[in-house]
């Protein structure tokens, strides 16, 4: 039987990899992978997963040097010479324990660029309809899809060099209700996009975008912002 030599990060911020030697099945993810190492070789291994289809954004982790969602990543894509995978933690979040980041600076910066939905209608009143025609749905049919892996966030050098930076999720998140048409909040979430933690600080890399496993760009998203903001500064509305 064929195998495996894989590396896989083992401590906190201070730690270092450890490697295991994992039979090769055909359609083996990465998520299988680990999950192997933590079933058959070392049950101390921590690592996060949930539904396993690329639905949740909870199994992201840094394979051969790029973040990636391990349940939908196959091992023919990364492994390689030697069939060798290094796994570690997702960059730009401190390390809980081996695989497993802490997400709370990634979600309250969600938070801090107003990415909750503020609408004015009540359980009372009819649907508010949004034509999948319009151009302001259009605009964002791909960005909506975000599951919050963090991918693009761990992947971002204006995040590793700011830590305040808000990054490509959050603000992804504000371009998407920016463009909502039922959202009644539009000028305060532009305040909170604008400051020097905001839109303005982003490099135009587009390591986000190459990265994020649903194909969305935060790239042009956080372009609209930057338009957005101008525009409402010129009018006097910031
Ligand atoms: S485009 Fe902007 S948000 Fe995306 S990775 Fe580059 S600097 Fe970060
Ligand atoms: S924009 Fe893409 S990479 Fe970033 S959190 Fe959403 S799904 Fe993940
Ligand atoms: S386990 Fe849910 S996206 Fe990978």
């Amino acid at each position: 039987m064929s195998t495996l030599n894989v590396q896989v990060w083992r401590g906190g911020k201070e730690g270092s990899f450890q490697r295991f030697e994992v039979p090769r099945h055909p359609s083996q993810t990465v998520l299988d992978v680990v999950t192997h190492i933590q079933r058959a070789l070392d049950p101390t291994l921590a690592y996060r997963f949930a539904c396993r289809v690329g639905m949740c954004g909870s199994c992201a982790m840094t394979v051969n040097g790029k973040a990636r969602w391990t349940c939908r990543t196959h091992i023919d894509l990364v492994q390689g010479e030697n069939r060798e995978i290094t796994i570690a933690p997702l960059r730009n979040l401190p390390v809980i324990r081996d695989l497993v980041t802490d997400m709370r600076e990634f979600f309250d910066k969600w938070a801090r660029a107003k990415g909750q939905f503020e609408g004015t209608r009540t359980r009372n009143d009819d649907f508010a309809r949004v034509s999948p025609e319009s151009e302001s749905r259009k605009q964002v049919d791909a960005a909506i899809e975000c599951i919050g892996c963090a991918v693009c966030y761990s992947s971002c050098d204006v995040v590793a060099q700011n830590p305040d930076y808000l990054g490509p999720a959050a603000l992804n998140r504000a371009w998407t209700l920016v463009k909502d048409e039922r959202d009644e909040e539009t000028m305060a979430r532009l305040r909170a996009v604008a400051g020097d933690a905001g839109c303005h600080s982003c490099h135009t890399h587009m390591s986000c975008t190459e990265r994020c496993p649903k194909h969305i760009s935060p790239t042009a998203g956080i372009a609209g912002l930057k338009r957005a903001v101008s525009l409402a500064a010129l009018r006097g509305n910031l």
